[in-house]
């Protein structure tokens, strides 16, 4: 929704230049998107994995997803995520990996949470969860419940006279923050955050939070793009990979 401007991750290069790396670790069989909207990161995800994977992107509103181009490797479901995800990923082939890069929080509902518990639970890989905030740099965006005299801006206000979108001023879940993470089944998946200040990102500077399963975790650490803990939260004496 902030993506409505011309490229893929809402056009910010940090956030680029930290999926790039991701996706170069992770080698995922899959991506699992949640939020097509205009099918952009979608386009990229397919541009940028290997040929034989695939990229499969949920979009609940009726005109967006009938109006997606049809492109080879890229599978569009319509509906809503919050169903889809647990039904697709307690399919997921054994030993396949995923990036989930779950984007679908723009309206009233909030399917984060039965995404994320059933992603954790069903496969391997990693999952980015953008619109979040990220700790001790506050000048990453994030969604919260618009508070009374909250201005709407230009292009959201532009966006649902087009009637392409739901809007962000109509969003009642919860404000995406580390504390929401602790009251979700992370099935020992783990919390990192984007390394890049939101200094050098141009608008909307949406944050995000990156959730690594423990075989990854310590990987991910080593990436310029990203930080985690110092430590792996829950075990005192694990010497860092490398
Ligand atoms: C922020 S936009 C996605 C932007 C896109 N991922 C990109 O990077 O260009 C959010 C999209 O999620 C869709 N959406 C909202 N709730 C949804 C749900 N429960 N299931 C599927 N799509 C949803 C909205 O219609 C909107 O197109």
């Amino acid at each position: 929704m902030k993506g409505m401007a011309a490229g893929p991750f809402n056009n910010m290069p940090g956030r680029l230049a930290l999926m790039k790396q991701l996706v170069g670790v992770v080698d995922p069989d899959f991506v699992l998107e949640t939020g097509t909207f205009q099918g952009r990161t979608a386009k990229w995800f397919r541009e940028n994995i290997r040929r034989d994977a695939w990229v499969v992107t949920i979009e609940s509103a009726e005109k967006i997803a009938g109006e997606l181009p049809h492109v080879p490797g890229i599978a569009y479901y319509k509906g809503d995520s919050g169903e889809l995800v647990p039904r697709l990923v307690a399919l997921a082939p054994p030993g396949a990996r995923y990036v989930c890069y779950l984007d679908a929080h723009g309206s009233g509902s909030l399917p984060l949470r039965r995404e994320v518990e059933a992603i954790t639970e069903h496969v391997d890989g990693v999952i980015v969860i953008d619109d979040f905030a990220v700790p001790n740099d506050p000048g990453y965006t994030f969604m919260a419940k618009p508070r009374p005299g909250d201005r709407i801006p230009a292009w959201l206000r532009a966006a649902r006279r087009s009637n392409k979108l739901l809007g962000l001023g109509d969003y009642t879940g919860p404000q995406l923050d580390r504390r929401l993470l602790s009251r979700w089944r992370l099935n020992g998946w783990k919390p990192l955050w984007p390394a890049c200040s939101s200094a050098s990102e141009p608008p909307p500077r949406t944050g995000c939070v990156v959730l690594a399963p423990r075989s990854l975790y310590f990987t991910l650490c080593q990436l310029p793009h990203l930080r985690g803990a110092r430590r792996y939260p829950d075990e005192r004496s694990h010497k860092r990979a490398g």
